[in-house]
């Protein structure tokens, strides 16, 4: 599946983060039920990983299920669900050939008890690779992520192991599901929308926005091409004048 490893060039995130959107609207164009442009995502999701990993990127985040999804009509939850249970199945030992680590962030407590079991199996089984870690969000918002953080603290000041005044930006990240993870550089959405909806709210405080108005099963090594591009733009003006940008 993915080509060796490019040396990174200067400019390439590190840390990617993605918002898959479109997959209804793909479908509605075609006249086709929603859960086929799920599907059709996966390639989308499998050029990206591929693309990624080919260019040096560490870490890819891939919000796959927001808290907020679960209120979606229940055959389309189902359908969403059987589709990760499938690609995990099909996908895990080419990723884990190619020394990619899968991880899940969220509330995984909610997922249904086959689709836990794959997730806890898949992260055994690639937990050995360090090519690239591929995070997959699933049943994850971000305020979940900051509750959860925030309970930990509070749960070490009850415990006396902790004083009020010793929690800061650093201690609080740290208990995020991405904690050992630096910051995305680079957030990608697609689907036209200019949202975060609810995804890594602390971890992309400061991050570079990219959005492309490319419905998710269209996006492809072109569009990942154009994103990083953009994202090397602005890298290299970043913090400097115009006239300082300019000079060489
Ligand atoms: C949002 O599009 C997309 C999702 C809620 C699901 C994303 C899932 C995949 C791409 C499937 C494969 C994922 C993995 C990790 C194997 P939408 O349904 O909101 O689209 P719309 O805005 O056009 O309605």
């Amino acid at each position: 599946m993915v080509a060796q490893t490019q040396s990174r060039e200067p400019g390439t995130p590190r840390h990617v983060a993605v918002i898959m959107d479109g997959n209804g609207r793909w479908a509605a164009r075609r006249a086709l039920p929603r859960h086929l442009g799920h599907r059709a995502g996966v390639k989308a999701v499998r050029a990206t990983v591929e693309g990624c990993a080919r260019r040096g990127v560490e870490a890819l985040t891939l919000f796959a299920f927001s808290s907020e999804n679960w209120g979606r009509p229940a055959e389309e939850v189902s359908k969403l669900m059987q589709l990760f249970v499938e690609a995990m199945e099909r996908e895990v030992d080419e990723l884990s050939r190619n020394g990619i680590r899968l991880r899940f962030i969220g509330d995984l407590s909610k997922l249904q008890p086959h689709l836990r079991d794959g997730v806890v199996d898949a992260e055994a089984r690639t937990a050995g690779n360090d090519r690239m870690t591929v995070n997959v969000a699933m049943s994850y918002g971000g305020r979940w992520d900051i509750v959860g953080a925030t309970r930990k603290l509070a749960s070490a000041v009850a415990a006396g192991t902790l004083l009020p005044e010793a929690i800061d930006e650093a201690s609080l990240a740290r208990e995020l599901a991405l904690g050992d993870t630096p910051d995305p550089d680079l957030f990608i959405r697609t689907g036209g929308e200019q949202r975060i909806s609810n995804f890594l709210l602390w971890n992309l405080a400061y991050r570079e926005l990219n959005f492309c108005d490319c419905l998710w099963p269209d996006f492809n090594d072109a569009e990942l091409e154009r994103a990083f591009h953009h994202f090397a733009g602005r890298q290299r003006r970043f913090g400097l004048t115009t006239s300082q940008a300019f000079v060489v």
